[in-house]
């Protein structure tokens, strides 16, 4: 069965290149109506224009489909709100938003001004906040939205110099973890993709021999199938190459050790135990955690 999204309009941020542009071509092609936001500033987030959005929309109207620029940026408060009216002005609903924007300011922390951590925790956090904020309502009020946030393996994971960009990654996960929870009567479906695509971001990591295989059209099939009608609601998708894996934090088997003087040591001592992942399960809510702990406490097993 072929995803299709007439009659469904996509805001994608930052999507006058890269990633968001391909993902932006691909929802089009498929019969969304799209807005192609993108601030068109340099890697490090400095400068900007909306040439880039525009050039994107260019390319969807030239293929037959529809689409307009915004060239907001997703951090500004009254740009986002701006983005919101003009497609509720021009299309009267927003069904899917994928939150892609973002920069790069790569140091080690002992290096790292706090300004450069702010700025992309800003970006890459706030700047999935306050686009999800703003279209929230009009998806309740709808009773349809999907919501793709854009996390990373440094999130993950980690990643050397990545101490900004990791955290804020991260913590667009955190973002979906509840957003899953308080969506779901709605209809409202948030999920996270961590793709890897040869991009201006990542050019110069990647062997230039790689750039037609780690290519962004490769990664967009996963923000299309989180978009879609029958999305999962709460997970990690990792995308690369046409290769799609799902992250999932996940608890080992809880060990009930006491509260006497010499607890830490028993941790020491069990920590083998404690850690033994092969039996580690994942949880769906934090009240989950909280009933694992509870059923292990003396009298309960
Ligand atoms: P890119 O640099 O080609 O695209 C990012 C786009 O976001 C640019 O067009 C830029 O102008 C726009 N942008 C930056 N700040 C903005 C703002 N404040 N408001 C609106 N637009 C803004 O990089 P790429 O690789 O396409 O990245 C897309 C997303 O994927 C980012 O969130 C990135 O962190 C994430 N990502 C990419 C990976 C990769 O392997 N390329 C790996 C993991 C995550």
């Amino acid at each position: 069965m072929s995803i299709r999204f007439d009659g469904k309009v996509a805001i994608i941020t930052g999507a006058g290149g890269g990633l968001g542009r391909a993902h932006a071509l691909e929802f089009a092609r498929r019969g969304a109506k799209v807005v192609v936001n993108d601030l068109g500033g340099a890697r490090d987030g400095t400068g900007g224009n909306s040439a880039a959005a525009e050039a994107v929309v260019a390319e969807i109207t030239a293929a037959g489909g529809e689409a307009i620029a915004n060239g907001s940026s997703v951090t500004d408060d009254a740009g986002v709100a701006n983005m919101v009216q003009q497609t509720m002005d021009k299309w009267g609903r927003i069904d899917i938003l994928v939150n892609n924007a973002g920069i790069l300011r790569d140091k080690t922390f002992i290096k790292m001004p706090i300004e450069d951590f702010q700025l992309v925790v800003d970006v890459h956090l706030m700047g999935t906040v306050k686009p999800t904020k703003a279209v929230w309502p009009i998806m309740k009020e709808q009773g349809y939205g999907r919501i793709v946030v854009t996390t990373s393996s440094s999130g993950l994971y980690g990643n050397f110099g990545q101490t900004n960009y990791g955290a804020a990654k991260l913590g667009v996960v955190g973002l979906i973890n509840t957003l899953k929870l308080e969506g779901q009567k709605d209809n409202i479906r948030s999920n996270a993709l961590a793709p890897t695509a040869f991009t201006r971001m990542t050019a110069d990591l990647f062997p230039a021999d790689t750039e037609e295989l780690f290519s962004p059209e490769a990664v967009s099939p996963a923000a299309i199938f989180l978009a879609s009608e029958d999305a999962p609601n709460g997970i990690v998708i990792c995308a690369g190459a046409g290769v799609f894996s799902m992250a999932q934090v996940m608890e080992s088997q809880p060990v009930a050790l006491g509260r006497e003087p010499d607890t830490a040591e028993k941790i020491a001592a069990n920590w083998s135990k404690i850690s033994d992942m092969s039996k580690a399960e994942a949880r769906n809510l934090g009240g989950e955690h909280l009933t694992g702990l509870v059923n292990q406490l003396p009298g309960r097993k």
